[in-house]
């Protein structure tokens, strides 16, 4: 049973979210949004809290940022009056490039069908594709600005199975993926404002540390007062043209992929099978970045590569010890250093479009801490690029830069000019992802959603 100060708290946050509903002018157009992000300490998962439906409720939503589009399920709970599914045959289901449609007998009640993934487990269903009223923290690039809502935000209905694997008390996936339909363009469809995004994550699992989401431009200010979207590294966006996750055949991938084309380790060349690092015909190959794997995963070839020089360069005072799971490559931490940007370990670079541009990754992103004594190296064996046999595991992607890897780095997708702006690790920068000024939002959005 809920206590009345928990009631009490409760319903306070309900009318304070209302009343600034209300007090907001409907002339108010914001430049960008800002939602804060937080990191599960069991699932390793990020996820985010925003506000849907009539009466507006807190929903709790996992990050997908391959995502196709928002999903919730809709089967448990889900009392909503503005809530409307998509007419079949309609603008808004072209947009998502639904290629089906539930039948009746009056073909007007047809209804657009999309079909939900939950990335966590390899799940896919199917579900309405609906919409109703969204509610999210706008931002001026510094501070917390309104609350701002889109009437009818598109998103995809799901059975609570799909739930499954999810961080505890998620209704669903937020998909921050490259297509019409994801939450980014969206958002920046409803609020005319360019088809951009960043995404700054927390390694902090603590409850009251946030690392960000920005949806629209720049700027993006750290305390104290730093302008991150000043000091990008610009490189190509590429697209995947075959979907490894729809079942539609052909659609391309939302998932965001980027053009590695070798790998330094201490400024020196790691000799690796550059095949695979260039997207084949049948969509396997090629570097994506995700949030959905903690950690970077490598094909098999590549992951000896690259332990094996990274153990060369580590240099002999540094001692291997026992592998811990899910990595391969332990070490003593004794003989290794700390620095600004975590363990002096040698720096690995992400050599892209050019041989100076380059997205160098420092001891904080590369190195996990299992316990007092030992690191290990942050990356995991995906097995082979395809299908050898049932139960040995493979990885279609040859590099997936996993969430652990971008902790603390500012990441933006510009959709429409097709680039990835990179920060390197903020900390270099004696700054880092949770020093956005989240005040605002804190007094806002305190649901009790346990
Ligand atoms: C949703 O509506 C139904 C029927 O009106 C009601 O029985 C139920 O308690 C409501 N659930 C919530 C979570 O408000
Ligand atoms: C949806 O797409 C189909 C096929 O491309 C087209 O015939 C139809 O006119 C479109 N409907 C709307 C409402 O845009
Ligand atoms: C954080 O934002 C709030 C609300 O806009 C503002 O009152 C406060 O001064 C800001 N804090 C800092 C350190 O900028
Ligand atoms: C490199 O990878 C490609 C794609 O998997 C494979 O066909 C080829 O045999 C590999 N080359 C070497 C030298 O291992």
């Amino acid at each position: 049973m809920a206590s009345s100060s928990s009631l009490h708290s409760l319903l306070f946050c309900f009318l304070s979210l209302l009343f600034s509903l209300s007090t907001a002018q409907s002339s108010f157009r914001p430049k960008a949004l800002g939602i804060r992000v937080s990191k599960d300490a069991s699932t390793l998962q990020y996820y985010t809290t925003l506000a849907q439906r009539t009466p507006p409720v807190p929903i709790k939503l996992a990050i997908d940022l391959g995502g196709e589009f928002l999903w919730v399920d809709c089967e448990n709970a889900f009392n909503s009056s503005t809530k409307n599914p998509v007419p079949c045959r309609s603008a808004r289901c072209n947009l998502s490039g639904s290629k089906a449609c539930t039948s009746n007998p009056n073909p007007s009640d047809d209804v657009c069908v999309e079909f939900p993934h939950n990335p966590f487990i390899s799940t896919t269903t199917s579900g309405d594709f609906s919409q109703d009223i969204l509610y999210i923290q706008s931002t001026d690039g510094k501070n917390p600005t309104k609350i701002v809502s889109v009437a009818k935000f598109l998103f995809s209905c799901a059975p609570t199975s799909l739930l499954e694997g999810l961080v505890s008390g998620a209704v669903g996936v937020a998909g921050l993926g490259w297509n019409k339909v994801s939450m980014p363009s969206l958002f920046s469809a409803a609020f005319s404002f360019p088809r951009k995004f960043a995404v700054c994550l927390s390694p902090s699992t603590k409850e009251e540390t946030f690392g960000a989401v920005f949806l629209g431009d720049g700027p993006y200010i750290l305390l104290p007062g730093i302008d991150v979207s000043k000091s990008l590294t610009y490189t190509p966006l590429i697209r995947n043209p075959v979907s490894l996750v729809t079942s539609s055949a052909g659609e391309a991938s939302a998932e965001y992929f980027i053009g590695v084309k070798s790998v330094k380790i201490n400024g020196k060349p790691v000799a690796l099978n550059t095949t695979l690092l260039s997207i084949d015909s049948e969509g396997y190959g090629g570097t994506k970045i995700s949030t959905v794997n903690p950690y970077t995963v490598l094909e098999t070839s590549i992951y000896n590569a690259v332990v094996d020089a990274f153990v060369k360069e580590l240099g002999n005072k540094v001692s291997k010890v026992a592998a811990v799971s899910p990595f391969g490559s332990c070490f003593s931490s004794k003989n290794i250093g700390s620095t600004r940007t975590g363990p002096a370990v040698p720096p690995i670079d992400l050599v892209l479009q050019h041989e100076n541009v380059y997205w160098r990754v420092f001891g904080a992103n590369s190195m996990v801490r299992v316990s007092e004594d030992v690191l290990c190296l942050g990356a995991v064996d995906g097995g082979p690029l395809r299908f050898v046999d049932w139960g040995v595991k493979f990885t279609p992607t040859a590099i997936v830069i996993g969430g652990h890897q971008i902790e603390d780095n500012l990441l933006q997708f510009d959709l429409a000019a097709s680039r990835l702006g990179f920060s390197s690790s903020l900390l270099l920068r004696q700054t880092s992802c949770s020093n956005f000024n989240f005040t605002l939002l804190r007094i806002r959005w305190n649901f009790n959603y346990t």
